[in-house]
């Protein structure tokens, strides 16, 4: 790895960059804000969270992924080009950039991944699936013969994948994931108490408060500002962690039939290995509280977080360059358009 080299994990919540010798450099929501006449960007990142939800008509505050995909790609040009700025001290070398894409991605999808990093002032564009990237920043050895199961939960797609050799034998994506769970949770307050509360709120209070495992719910009374739908007024209202389980444990079941479907199609030699060594979870969604007691208990594998979730799937990203001569065909995708 160069010191030009930079691994992006370009996340529906946040953007990640690890730079070789430095580690994760930058952690900013992946969101920007736009002057809607002019069409300029006007903030990036931290600053451009900071204003959702509280701007005029004049301004648009855009979360350019959607999904683990670009959904708007001169948004995220615009974005990234900021986040570059901020992160290659050297303005002479454009950086080499492996970037980060969910399992499922599409031709088209990874092509606009690509051209955006291209645009945005990378020499090369490399991708790594997700669950790859998540196994390597996870500390795990992924040359070894022996399964390997990694369950990355973000903030719009859940990936699950089981590794040996080198290689991905079985994967599958979803699109249930940390915003299922905010949406969720705004569901319920709304059908149960007729108040609506924001994104930010939903989010807040699965930080909080939420488990899907009944033995670590409680009373205990949490307070939640909101909207009356009906009086239109500002309310209060106080909930518990106990009446969210159902409706949050509804949509982590999503994720564990796909983890089920996942185990049913791995080779019988590879399940026996991942009995013994468990399934990591990574990304934000999976520190959903109780999460890994749930899941371990439906299917029958230890399941544990790593040890740095959140950043798990960034320094993989950017320590996967190291690994760029080793790995098979489809392990990492080959995407080396230069520029001239
Ligand atoms: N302590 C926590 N408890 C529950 N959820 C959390 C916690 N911390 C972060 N999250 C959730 O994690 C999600 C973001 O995770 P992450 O940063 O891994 O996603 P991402 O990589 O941006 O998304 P994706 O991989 O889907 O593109 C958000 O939904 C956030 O609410
Ligand atoms: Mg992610």
């Amino acid at each position: 790895m160069f010191r030009n080299d930079i691994g992006i994990d370009l996340g529906t919540a946040t953007t990640l960059i690890y730079v070789a010798g430095k580690g994760i450099v930058l952690k900013e929501p992946s969101i920007v804000a736009m002057d809607a006449r002019t069409n300029k960007k006007m903030a990036v990142g931290q600053a451009a969270y900071e204003m959702l939800g509280k701007t005029s008509d004049l301004i648009r505050v855009v979360r350019p992924l959607a999904e683990g995909v670009i959904s708007d790609y001169e948004v995220t040009e615009e974005m990234l080009k900021d986040f570059f700025k901020k992160v290659c001290s050297n303005k002479f070398f454009k950086p080499r950039v492996c970037v980060c894409v969910p399992s499922a991605i599409t031709e088209v999808e990874s092509r606009a991944v690509i051209d955006t990093v291209m645009s945005s002032g990378a020499r090369n564009v490399f991708l790594i699936e997700e669950p790859v990237a998540a196994a390597i920043g996870a500390g795990i050895d992924i040359t070894v013969p022996g399964g390997i199961a990694i369950l990355d939960i973000g903030g719009g797609t859940s990936d699950i994948a089981i590794l040996s050799l080198n290689g991905i034998v079985c994967k599958t994506s979803l699109k249930v994931a940390g915003n299922t769970f905010n949406q969720a949770i705004i569901k319920y307050i709304r059908s149960t108490y007729n108040v609506l509360i924001g994104d930010n709120t939903a989010d807040r209070i699965k930080r909080d408060i939420a488990t899907v495992w009944p033995e670590d719910a409680s009373p205990d009374e949490y307070e939640v500002k909101g909207r009356n739908l009906v009086t239109g007024l500002p309310q209060r209202i106080s909930i518990t962690n106990q009446e969210l389980m159902e409706p949050l444990a509804a949509e982590v079941e999503h994720i564990i039939l796909a983890l089920q479907s996942v185990l049913e199609r791995t080779p019988p030699e590879l399940v026996a290995d991942i009995e013994q060594s468990g399934l990591i979870m990574t990304g934000g969604g999976s520190m959903l509280g109780g999460m890994d007691k749930l899941i371990s208990s439906r299917i029958r594998i230890q399941a544990r977080l790593a040890d740095n979730p959140v950043e798990a799937v960034a320094i993989g990203t950017g320590l996967s360059f190291d690994y760029l001569g080793k790995l098979y065909d489809g392990f990492v995708t080959y995407t080396n358009y230069s520029t001239k």
